[in-house]
């Protein structure tokens, strides 16, 4: 397997909006970010993904771009921007940036000449479908529901949005459309940006007979079988990488809403020169209910085990995995994987542990490093999210019971991880002194940055230690993955390990404790998220890491 500074290294993500405000009007911004970059690098980690930042009209909050070659000024403009990442690789980290290439938003200035006429040379950009306005040409609904088609009067035509309405789909077939893309890779990358995380890339490719999708069947099977993994996916993303992307020591991962395990080690195999890797969803939407993300069920342990055996032996040989547990699309990794009341400082540091001793490329989410937790508003309208605001109208209209809905919404909103930054106690937790765009959680008290400074057995310390135990390691890097006891509901065993070294990984995943004896008293201990060890049992949440070389 080929060794790479991507591999080595580790991610943090950055949702902005909600990182630091510098300029006190409660949006966080680039020199704010600027303002945080020693303690970034402080924490070990080597590249930072920042969300989209360049200008939009926010209906999806960055990901609805109106101009690709220039960063909003509520963030600072081009020029925090470049401060920014002067800063960045100043402190020898790299800067990842967002790609959202699936579609655009209306008011850019393509689409705006597009749905001019039918013979604007912008037309084609787009996907358009003549009919009338009151029969969209399939039954397609989008990813924040409702239809996918949206009228356009001027050209009595529909277009294709996937997402929301202001987000129309980019027409990939158009060789144009796919060459400005390119060129506005190359205008980043010539700024000096390490790399892009790419939006939704797994659904750049449409079939093109637009075929109606079967009656009833589940959205995420829909995503997989009809949205994602098109025809031509693989051959677009050749074309890129071979036109643009190939020319830079850079690093790509794809966002893959419905990539598979057959689709899989196709955009990422180093054999096929497409993406570096790819984030699957196959674990994030493990508690998905019979009728979808708002109808969550509880955590399979053994199927959550599955995917991660299945997904390391599928792209080990000749890819290599991202490795994540959470980002600004779900809630927080303690509270819907761990326990967020009495078990938080553990189970937090048993999912740092976790994410650190995979094969692939960890990503930290920003807070989870201190154990942020969901956040629970009484009302939806404290709800910002389009997507949230969507299902809440879908689910009002479907007469469902609104009460335990809301519930749902506090489980899984995509708010969850983007409440503003913790760094101190103080009333806006030192994000803003301002009222900031989205409430911050009222247990910023006792969660946040300054506290866990100055605790030297706080989440934040120990995910410290524990990006420097991997980088202090490589056989937790590339050494191979062995799953040690697949069947067990609530013990995940694995081992690591190559020719040099032998590491053995021990997590209990549950709030009780468990039977468990070490086999072999001469490992050395390494690690864990306990002061006390117990000699035949696992406490809740507990996590070890035991090197198992023996003299
Ligand atoms: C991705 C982003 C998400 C966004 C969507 C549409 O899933 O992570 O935040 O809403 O794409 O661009």
């Amino acid at each position: 397997m080929e060794k790479n500074w991507w591999k080595e290294g580790v991610v943090y993500q950055i949702y902005p909006r909600s990182f630091k405000d510098s300029t006190d009007n409660g949006i966080g911004d680039l020199a704010g970010i600027l303002e945080k970059l020693d303690y970034l690098k402080s924490l070990g980690i080597d590249m930072i993904w920042l969300c989209p930042v360049y200008q939009s009209p926010n209906d999806d909050n960055g990901y609805d771009i109106s101009d690709y070659r220039s960063i909003s000024e509520e963030f600072g403009g081009d020029s925090a921007f470049e401060a920014l990442l002067d800063g960045i690789h100043q402190r020898e980290m790299r800067l990842i940036m967002d790609l959202v290439a699936n579609h655009s938003s209306d008011e850019h200035h393509w689409f705006q000449e597009a749905r001019k006429s039918r013979d604007n040379p912008y037309h084609d950009y787009y996907y358009w479908k003549a009919g009338t306005p009151d029969a969209p040409p399939n039954n397609w609904q989008s990813v924040f529901n409702g239809s996918v088609w949206e009228w356009n009067d001027a050209t009595q035509e529909y277009y294709l949005h996937l997402y929301t309405k202001k987000q129309p789909d980019l027409n990939w077939e158009n060789p144009k459309v796919r060459h400005e893309i390119y060129a506005i890779i190359a205008y980043w990358l010539d700024k000096g940006v390490d790399g892009f995380r790419m939006d939704v890339i797994s659904l750049i490719s449409k079939r093109l007979d637009f075929k109606s999708t079967p009656k009833n069947m589940a959205f995420i099977d829909v995503m997989e079988q009809h949205y994602a993994n098109g025809p031509k996916v693989h051959s677009f993303l050749k074309e890129m990488n071979q036109e643009v992307l190939s020319n830079y020591d850079i690093v790509t991962v794809g966002e893959g809403p419905g990539v598979n395990l057959e689709h899989g080690p196709r955009y990422v195999s180093a054999s096929e020169k497409e993406l570096d890797m790819v984030f699957h969803f196959d674990h994030m939407s493990i508690d998905f209910g019979p009728e979808g993300k708002y109808d969550p069920i509880p955590i399979d342990w053994v199927r959550f085990k599955e995917i991660f055996r299945q997904w390391d032996a599928t792209n080990s040989s000749n890819g290599w995995n991202s490795i994540f547990l959470g980002n600004h699309d779900f809630s927080r990794i303690v509270s819907r994987f761990g326990n967020d009341t009495q078990h938080r400082v553990a189970s937090a540091k048993l999912f740092a542990t976790l994410l650190m001793t995979m094969r692939g490329t960890p990503y930290i989410y920003q807070g989870d490093e201190i154990g942020m937790t969901n956040i629970e508003h009484p009302h939806i309208d404290a709800y910002n999210d389009i997507e949230t605001r969507n299902a809440w109208v879908a689910a009002k209209n479907a007469g469902k019971n609104m009460a335990q809905f809301l519930k749902a919404v506090h489980r899984q909103s995509r708010d969850n991880a983007r409440s503003p930054m913790q760094w101190d106690a103080t009333p806006n937790a030192g994000f803003s002194n301002a009222k900031p765009w989205l409430t911050v959680n009222p247990n910023h008290s006792e969660i946040n940055v300054a506290k866990a400074e100055k605790d030297t057995s706080s989440i934040l310390h120990y995910y410290r230690k524990m990006i420097a135990f991997r980088k202090a390691h490589p056989t937790i890097v590339y050494g191979s993955f062995t799953d040690l006891d697949p069947n067990h509901p609530q013990l995940y065993t694995y081992k690591r390990e190559n020719a040099a070294h032998r590491f053995m990984i021990v997590h209990n995943l549950g709030d009780t404790e468990l039977q468990w004896t070490q086999e072999n008293p001469e490992y050395i201990f390494c690690m864990g998220n306990y002061a006390t060890l117990m000699k035949n049992k696992l406490q809740a949440w507990e996590t070890r890491i035991y090197q198992l070389d023996i003299a």
